[in-house]
């Protein structure tokens, strides 16, 4: 029997959220979507905290992933709830989880090929029209107008990927912030792929992957790494809002980084949470060059649930 994703993530927000509520606020917690065909749905991910545990415990889902940026591709969806590069009925969910309060950003992911500010350009136009605001008869999520774009780039090539935020963020008036911009970099500064693209500054949330990356990392016995890494984060120019991106599990990040949950709440979080741009907490609930993994009992045993 397959194992679900989801309590785990209502059993982390459920943890976290009592922990911090009546001391401070309660943190803020983004994940992602859409590649673990056993997860669960979207909107369990946004309406079962909501219902059964305390209000709105996760305030970002970025669907996961938007694939084929530029190269004269056309941008491709790919989930793992859906059959086809095309999953309109998740328009009603994705308009739930936001009528609760949640952000639902579109995550470009797979390696990008851009070869021109124009082509960047391009690219956003037909994310605007497909994801956002704008318009078109072919809109892979159907008629919900996402807030936002996370890039999840891990590969490629880096170029005009700044552009491609300028472009998006060209959307945005005064009046009206219609696209909200969110990057998912490693730890390691600076960023192969991201560091220009942030240094725009026209990100809004910047969830930094602390693990799989040992010399920026949490190791049993020794916070130096994470807080110093942390630390640099939090000054680097662009970076608005800093989020933790932490494992949900030892499995999910083989090479390291997952923190017990005690020692999230009695030291990490304390830590992080003096930083006046510390944004809150991102779930990485897949494994990186595994993207199916096998859930396994020993897996629930060792999160942050079983604690
Ligand atoms: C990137 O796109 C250009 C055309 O825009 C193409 O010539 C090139 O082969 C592509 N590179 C890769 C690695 O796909
Ligand atoms: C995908 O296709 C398989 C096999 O045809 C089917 O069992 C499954 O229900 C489909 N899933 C979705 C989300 O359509």
């Amino acid at each position: 029997m397959a194992l679900s994703l989801q309590p785990l993530f209502l059993a982390i927000t459920f943890l976290l959220m009592a922990s911090l509520i009546g001391s401070s606020e309660a943190v803020r917690i983004s994940t992602y979507w859409g590649q673990d065909a056993t997860e669960g749905s979207l909107k369990e991910l946004c309406t079962e905290g909501t219902v059964r545990y305390v209000k709105a415990p996760v305030q970002y889902v970025n669907i996961a992933f938007l694939r084929n940026i530029g190269g004269g591709r056309t941008p491709e969806l790919s989930l793992r709830h859906c059959n086809s590069t095309t999953c309109p009925l998740l328009s009603s969910e994705i308009e739930l989880c936001q009528s609760l309060g949640i952000q639902v950003l579109i995550s470009l992911a797979g390696a990008p090929n851009l070869s021109s500010t124009a082509e960047a350009y391009e690219v956003a136009s037909y994310i605007w029209d497909n994801f956002l605001g704008g318009s078109s008869s072919s809109r892979p999520l159907g008629e919900a107008v996402l807030n936002g774009v996370d890039y999840h780039i891990h590969s490629g090539k880096p170029d005009y990927l700044d552009d491609l935020a300028r472009a998006l963020s060209g959307y945005n008036t005064p009046e009206n912030k219609q696209v909200y911009l969110a990057a998912g970099p490693e730890c390691l500064l600076p960023d192969r792929w991201l560091d220009a693209s942030i240094r725009t500054g026209l990100f809004d949330y910047v969830w930094v992957e602390f693990f799989d990356n040992p010399t920026c990392q949490y190791t049993p016995d020794n916070l130096i790494a994470l807080f110093q890494s942390w630390n640099e984060w939090a000054s680097y120019p662009g970076v608005n809002a800093l989020f933790l991106g932490i494992p949900v599990s030892p499995e999910v990040a083989p090479d390291g980084g997952y923190i017990p949950y005690e020692v999230l709440v009695s030291v990490v979080l304390p830590f992080v949470e003096t930083y006046v741009n510390f944004g809150g907490i991102m779930l990485w609930p897949y494994r990186h060059h595994h993207p199916h993994p096998h859930y396994s009992e020993k897996f629930r045993v060792q999160s942050y649930a079983a604690i």
